[in-house]
């Protein structure tokens, strides 16, 4: 059987469970309630554990820890069965040690990812998030076995875990391949480069948004009292439609997930979207609306 066809099968095992679909988007919508309801500083904590602040999902950059530590204490440990080496017994009790503290900090960057995934990746996300949770309390109980002195058991412990833990990486690694989550979902190659007119001037009043497609790319333009902005429409989180979002002083927050975006330079004002939004120069020529991307992006490009 080719792998593809054997992966298939499992994503229809797993989409199949009887009300993992909706136990699983009942409880990321909790989740982000609860920490809406938490006001500015627990967004700012939801922020900071979403990568706001590295512009990158931190939860992919904290698992090479975790889960390289306790891979190389596995291997350690393997070693240490052949050579009973206390060298080697005790990089293997250590490297357990801190992937363990690390899946801490690991979990929670990945809870607050989860409380804001896609509704078609959220089942994934709670089976992933189960298997982890499960495996982290299989290496806790190494660990204190390992303080007893019962070796063989804490060796126990951690293998069962490690595979759990790693059929759990696989569905980490689908999460954002095959559902695109954490993936940057605006242009990355914004356009037009050259001014290009996009709407009549007396069709947008104040307060008023409206979405209009530039070569394929949807470009949200917005007209307040200081004047008229643009950037991508589709929000970089997961595509959501940022026209249709709230408008409140220089900034836009999307519908799907309530990302905010500065709507002067597209930056992240608070997640889960790490990724800054595309942004346009705006000018008023002959009553028409003009746009280009700004120099800046030109530049990188
Ligand atoms: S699509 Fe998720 S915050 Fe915009």
């Amino acid at each position: 059987m080719k792998l593809s066809v054997l992966f298939d099968h499992i994503h229809k095992i797993l989409d199949t469970i009887p009300g993992i679909a909706s136990t699983a988007h009942t409880l990321k919508s909790t989740i982000h309630r609860w920490i809406l309801a938490g006001g500015t500083p627990l967004r700012r904590i939801a922020d900071f554990l979403h990568g706001v602040w590295i512009g990158h999902p931190l939860h992919p950059i904290l698992t090479d820890l975790t889960i390289g530590s306790w891979l190389l204490g596995t291997v350690f440990d393997v070693l240490s069965l052949f050579t009973r080496s206390p060298r080697h017994q005790d990089m293997a009790d250590t490297l357990t040690k801190i992937g363990t503290v690390s899946a801490v900090p690991t979990a929670l960057a990945g809870m607050t990812d989860y409380s804001t995934i896609k509704k078609e990746a959220a089942s994934f996300g709670l089976i992933h998030a189960a298997i982890n949770s499960i495996g982290l309390a299989l290496y806790i109980l190494s660990l204190r076995a390992r303080e007893r002195g019962e070796r063989g058991q804490g060796i126990g412990f951690s293998l069962i875990a490690f595979s759990g833990l790693a059929f759990s990486a696989w569905l980490g690694g689908e999460l954002v391949y095959r559902f695109r989550v954490g993936v940057n979902h605006a242009p990355t190659t914004p356009k037009p480069e050259g001014w290009t007119a996009v709407l009549p001037a007396d069709s947008l009043s104040a307060g008023q948004s409206k979405r209009v497609m530039i070569n394929d790319q949807a470009i949200l333009v917005y007209r307040e009292d200081g004047g008229i902005y643009a950037i991508g429409a589709v929000c970089s989180h997961a595509g959501g439609p940022l026209e249709r979002g709230t408008f409140k002083g220089e900034c836009v927050q999307c519908p799907w997930h309530d990302s905010v975006f500065n709507l002067r330079d597209g930056s992240v004002v608070h997640g889960p979207s790490t990724y800054r939004q595309p942004t346009y120069q705006v000018r008023v020529i002959r009553s028409q609306i003009e746009i280009r991307v700004t120099p800046e992006q030109q530049l990188q490009r």
